[in-house]
């Protein structure tokens, strides 16, 4: 008897969810190795925080730390967290790129109620595939206001090999009670700036309209801003493993490691053919595995800029055992080098899912705002207002972005990978992700198996443009 992995997948986790322990039917208990549960327990409560730098504020915080405690699990292995709210506010978790049954995506009014102040909701699903990924709060602003940390699971036949690893979650802070709504200073949207709406500012964050962009007053990562950001400690003939994962809220890095290239292994989780780049561009919601050789002894640092304004820095030192500390040497942004694009990359393994002819569904989203109102939207619409994208399982669906505003919008889809149409490549090789930067005027199309039946929100990973209408929801007709 065949047994497909997702009727599995709902078998045992009705039997763990029925008896606390997993049950396995013979085939896959002598053909599998054992998988194990591993439980976390999450109290999302207000904290006193530091950076290192920079005042104490407030926070959001998963267990009274900034960022969320990590975890990191075997690939297969069942994830259980018990996410207690001591919040004034509802909250969820989001488990971003990993493609969970419905029922445990964590997204307020389309999978669950929010789970309100005092009460306990438990998260359970399978760990799976490998690879790095984020959590986070889908409620509101409280992404903005601390309430994330790094997701990693790893595989469960490593086939990479390296000396070391580092998890490094770049972050945008405002250093002020409360985090990104707390802040005085917003940042209005390009085209509105071009029209001098600057001083219509204090009434656009008035309530019952969404608020704008903060201004950044902090970058971290780690939750450490530079000077006080722990170094990375390599030995020359390292192999090193970055995985760089953008919980951001606002903020798309452009990434440089001074005296080094990097060479990117992995986009969202998906392995790709290695691109050796200097400068690694990081969207929110993306996450990138990077590798460098250290192959070159000295102090130096990873740093990044901020792509669209170039106002933050964000910085972390890598430093040589035995090198003598003096100041770290940044890298210099200049003309000429190389910045991996979408389009130079391809997928490790190609698919083996035969694809002919053309997709069964295509759905064009225009994207738009910034310009007149507040609002951000796909096909004109404001978000709950928006379409539903109707799709039936077993189809082959396509999207369409165009970009009709002056912003960059990292598009996500929850509860599925997408492929990035490429018309260079062959299909086999397209890339997997689960978010993809769709720049000012650009046309990008994305094409994803409709293989998790349930409501699933699509939405830019940009939070303010999220909150202020940027999404819809992708529904399963029956
Ligand atoms: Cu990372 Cu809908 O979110
Ligand atoms: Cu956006």
């Amino acid at each position: 008897m065949k047994i497909s992995r997702r009727t599995f997948l709902k078998t045992t986790l009705g039997a763990v969810l029925a008896t606390g322990f997993p049950v396995f039917s013979p085939p896959h208990a002598l053909s599998k190795p054992k998988r194990s549960v591993r439980e976390f327990r999450f109290s999302a409560s207000k904290a006193r925080v530091n950076l290192g730098a920079g005042p104490d504020f407030t926070a959001w915080t998963y267990n009274g730390q900034v960022p969320g405690p990590e975890i990191r699990v075997r690939e297969g292995d069942i994830i259980r967290v018990a996410l207690t709210n001591h919040l004034p506010e509802g909250t969820t978790i989001h488990w971003h790129g990993l493609p969970v049954p419905n029922a445990m995506d964590g997204v307020p009014e389309v999978t669950q109620k929010p789970v309100m102040p005092g009460e306990t909701f438990v998260y359970e699903f399978e760990a799976r595939p490998a690879g790095s990924y984020i959590y986070h709060s889908h409620v509101n602003y409280q992404l903005d206001q601390g309430l994330y940390g790094p997701l990693i699971i790893e595989p469960s036949h490593p086939r990479e090999v390296y000396d070391r690893e580092f998890t490094l979650l770049l972050e945008d802070w405002v250093m002020k009670d409360g985090g990104g709504i707390a802040d005085t200073k917003r940042r209005p949207p390009m085209g509105m700036m071009m029209r001098g709406m600057m001083r219509r500012r204090g009434r656009l964050s008035t309530r019952g309209r969404p608020l704008l962009e903060p201004v950044y007053d902090g970058y971290a990562v780690n939750g450490r801003m530079y000077p006080a950001a722990k170094p990375l400690i390599v030995s020359k003939g390292d192999r090193v493993k970055l995985r760089l994962l953008n919980p951001s809220s606002a903020s798309i890095y452009d990434l440089q490691l001074a005296g080094h290239s990097l060479t990117i292994t992995h986009v969202d989780a998906n392995p790709i053919k290695p691109v050796e780049t200097d400068v690694l561009r990081i969207g929110m919601g993306e996450r990138y595995d990077a590798e460098f050789v250290a192959n070159n002894p000295g102090h130096w640092l990873l740093a990044a800029r901020e792509g669209g304004f170039g106002e933050g820095m964000l910085r972390i030192p890598v430093q040589y055992g035995g090198v003598r500390r003096e100041e770290p040497v940044a890298p210099i942004f200049r003309r000429g080098l190389r910045l991996a694009a979408y389009w130079d990359f391809q997928a490790l393994y190609p698919s083996d899912e035969a694809v002919s002819g053309p997709a069964d569904r295509s759905y064009p989203q225009t994207l738009s705002g910034g310009m007149h109102s507040p609002f951000w939207t796909i096909n004109g619409r404001v978000y709950p207002d928006s379409e539903r994208l109707v799709v039936r399982k077993g189809e082959r669906v396509r999207m369409a972005y165009w970009n009709h505003s002056m912003m960059p919008h990292p598009m996500h889809l929850h509860g599925h990978f997408f492929k990035v149409v490429n018309a260079s490549l062959p299909e086999r090789r397209w890339i997997l992700k689960d978010t993809i930067i769709v720049d000012p005027m650009e046309r990008v199309e994305i094409e994803f198996l409709a293989d998790n039946p349930g409501d699933w929100f699509h939405h830019c990973h940009n939070l303010y443009h999220m909150e202020a209408g940027m999404a819809n929801v992708v529904v399963y007709e029956s």
